[in-house]
């Protein structure tokens, strides 16, 4: 199960011709199992048919607050109790006044009113329109009455305009969507996170590299940060973008790693090492392509810093920050992760299975066995990465320092 999985999002669709990107999340949010009800304002109707939204949703799509359906169930209230998350997107101009003045003239904006969830909303409209001082005053006033609001992206516009307007893309407006349904229990903790893999470079055509993702890594800042967390992300080569409102800093080679590691760990209450650190780099890196010719090539290797290591003995005796490993593991898993626990003064050690085709490596999916100081073992379920993050963090909390 993800994240997502279980909750009662009501998705408001209001009159803009990013409407038809509604449709889009909505399958979105259903393929993550989220439940999912529309409200449509008789505008958004002439632009995306409620069939097709209801097609996408599952649901019968409520438009009129005084529809003689089911009238008996005050739909407007009905609707506002049992939602998780209220989403308005694409919000119009037009909508946000409305919201910002309180007003309740048609369903959403009624449910708007009378729900306790958390509102997120996404403005979508001409460049001109959002920046004017009425519209940037009117979202003020949801952001002081606390409505999240997901800016708008700059762009071309359907008009032909250029500016910000356009509704940003699903994969920044799901970290919003997951940030306002968690619990906001790492306000004010600031979180180091390593992913990803190494690269020792042998010539200016070949490395050394390891099969890591860097998936676990970004997996764990994407989810402190969702909790409310600060979160810097030092990540090796790894193909996956630059998580939203996290400081990602992009490293090569372990060495580049340590160095930005040091830099940072003073900033830091919590160090999680996810990377993948290659142990090893060749002695020297030839500036030109090494040609072939010769019937075998010795390649000399040099032990590189145990980022962790280091960290562990600089803490000594202070219980911060605190210290989390990851110990990558083919065989006698519980041994070697303990003994890794012990040997770099941890807090916390989560034991991968990298053997076999269920490997961590480049999955979606995994399934750890966590060890804390006292010895104390917790085995997860096999879980997406994300989930996995989120139950690894839950371990933090009772060892956390307060904010
Ligand atoms: N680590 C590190 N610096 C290194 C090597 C590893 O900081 N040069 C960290 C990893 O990020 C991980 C933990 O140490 O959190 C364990 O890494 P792992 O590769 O499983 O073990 P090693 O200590 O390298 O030992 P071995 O390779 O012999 O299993």
């Amino acid at each position: 199960m993800g994240q997502l999985a279980g909750k009662r999002i009501i998705i408001g669709v209001t009159g803009g011709i990013a409407a038809y990107k509604a449709a889009e999340w909505i399958r979105a949010l259903r393929r993550e199992e989220a439940e999912v009800q529309v409200v449509q304002t008789a505008a958004a109707a002439r632009f995306i048919t409620p069939l097709t939204l209801a097609a996408l949703s599952g649901h019968r799509v409520y438009e009129d607050i005084f529809s003689p359906e089911e009238a008996e169930l005050i739909p407007h209230i009905n609707l506002a109790r049992q939602c998780d998350l209220l989403l308005i997107a694409p919000a119009t101009a037009q909508t946000i006044a409305k919201l910002a003045h309180g007003q309740a003239d048609n369903l959403l904006t009624a449910i708007a009113l009378a729900t306790r969830a958390p509102v997120l909303i996404c403005p979508a409209m001409n460049s001109n329109m959002y920046l004017h001082p009425a519209t940037q005053a009117n979202l003020e006033s949801l952001r002081q009455y606390g409505c999240i609001i997901a800016p708008p992206v700059a762009g071309a516009m359907a008009c032909g305009d250029e500016g910000p307007g356009r509704l940003p893309d699903w994969r920044t407006v799901r970290e919003y969507i997951a940030t306002a349904l968690t619990p906001q229990d790492l306000q004010g903790i600031h979180f180091l996170i390593t992913a990803g893999p190494t690269y020792e470079d042998i010539d200016p055509v070949r490395f050394i590299g390891n099969r890591s993702s860097g998936k676990m890594g970004y997996a764990l800042a994407g989810a402190a940060r969702q909790r409310g967390a600060t979160v810097t992300l030092i990540s090796g080569p790894s193909p996956l973008p630059d998580p939203p409102a996290i400081t990602t800093i992009r490293v090569r080679s372990a060495r580049e790693m340590a160095k930005f590691v040091h830099q940072e760990a003073p900033n830091a209450q919590i160090i999680i090492k996810a990377a993948a650190v290659a142990d090893y780099s060749p002695l020297t890196t030839d500036s030109h392509k090494i040609k072939k010719g010769t019937a075998s090539l010795e390649l000399k290797l040099t032990a590189n810093e145990d980022i962790l290591k280091s960290l562990g003995e600089s803490r000594g005796e202070n219980t911060l920050p605190l210290l989390v490993g990851f110990a990558a593991e083919s065989r006698d898993h519980l041994a070697h992760g303990l003994k890794k626990l012990k040997a770099k003064n941890l807090d916390l050690i989560v034991i991968n299975d990298i053997g076999g085709s269920e490997s961590a490596f480049a999955n979606d999916n995994n399934q750890v066995i966590i060890i804390n100081r006292q010895g104390k073992k917790i085995e997860l379920p096999r879980l997406s990465k994300e989930e996995t993050a989120h139950r690894l963090l839950d371990q933090l909390l009772p060892i956390l320092p307060s904010p």
